[in-house]
């Protein structure tokens, strides 16, 4: 079967058609990885897997990572189930952010996938965070050169998602520089999330962070930046966390939406060197 790369807006964003996970081989992975790092996100449409198929073809990325606040599924602690019935208000993932950006060494991508979706609502929106980056003045990036962000975990945010209620450890805070190099395709990108997670700017006070913070969200989430994935049940994502920012839209109340997500390992970020150049 021939596999057909679908662009999903002018920036980001890819359909996939024509690849069945369960039975992947090793060719056609390197299409779909070489694709990821291409579009930042990757729809692989009208799969039908079990959970530990979904494992398996996250495992060809890297290990997987095991949340430390959410439970997982009985079976396959790696698999968050996110559920949002219809009576809830909260959304898991509701504000523009980046994936465990409160850890020292964030998850690279995150993979969904679609087990039941709402006839309309409950899309993910997506922003390139390069494309970001690469819009900014010379003024704003050579300001931005030094800047990292501390991001600590928020326990006590209001979400939905099962929570296991067993977090003994403290969370520890992490530094980051905010324009983040990607390790395979070498481009500069912001590195950002909106605040919660993410506390202030390092060495700056909150007050004195959150007017860059909110202005660097305002200009990261432009829709020229941004792509929108509309899921079908049997739909799995895959988003690379290096470059990309991602919200989901609750805009389906009294609607029912069932997701399985998984995140796989990341490195430790790093930045530009002192000069402003790529190291
Ligand atoms: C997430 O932020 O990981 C969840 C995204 C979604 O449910 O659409």
């Amino acid at each position: 079967m021939s596999i057909e790369i679908l662009p999903l807006a002018g920036t980001l964003g890819a359909d996939i058609h024509g690849v069945d996970v369960a039975t992947i081989d090793d060719a056609t992975f390197e299409a779909v990885h070489q694709a990821l790092l291409d579009h930042g996100v990757i729809v692989l449409r009208d799969q039908d897997i079990t959970p530990a198929q979904q494992i398996a073809f996250a495992k060809r990325w890297n290990d997987l990572h095991t949340h430390p606040y959410l439970a997982g599924l009985p079976e396959h602690p790696e698999i968050i189930e996110i559920i949002k019935e219809p009576d809830e208000e909260g959304g898991f993932g509701a504000h523009w952010h980046t994936d465990q950006i409160f850890t020292p060494a964030p998850a690279m991508a995150t993979m969904l996938y679609a087990k039941e979706v709402p006839a309309v609502g409950g899309d993910t929106m997506f922003a390139s965070m390069p494309t970001a980056y690469e819009a900014l003045s010379d003024g704003m990036k050579a300001m931005l050169r030094h800047v990292h962000t501390f991001s600590q975990y928020n326990k006590t945010a209001k979400r939905s998602g099962k929570m296991s209620g067993k977090v003994t450890k403290p969370s520890k805070p992490a530094v980051h520089p905010i324009i983040r190099v990607h390790p395979e395709t070498r481009r500069p990108g912001l590195y950002i999330n909106e605040m919660e997670n993410l506390r202030h700017l390092d060495g700056m006070t909150v007050e004195e962070s959150t007017p860059i913070i909110n202005y660097l969200i305002r200009h990261a989430t432009k829709p020229e930046f941004t792509c929108r994935v509309r899921w079908e049940v049997g739909s799995l994502a895959v988003w690379d966390n290096r470059q990309l920012m991602h919200m989901a839209l609750n805009d389906y109340p009294g609607r029912r939406r069932v997701m399985h997500r998984i995140t796989i390992k990341g490195d430790v970020p790093f930045g530009l060197d002192e000069a402003g150049d790529l190291p």
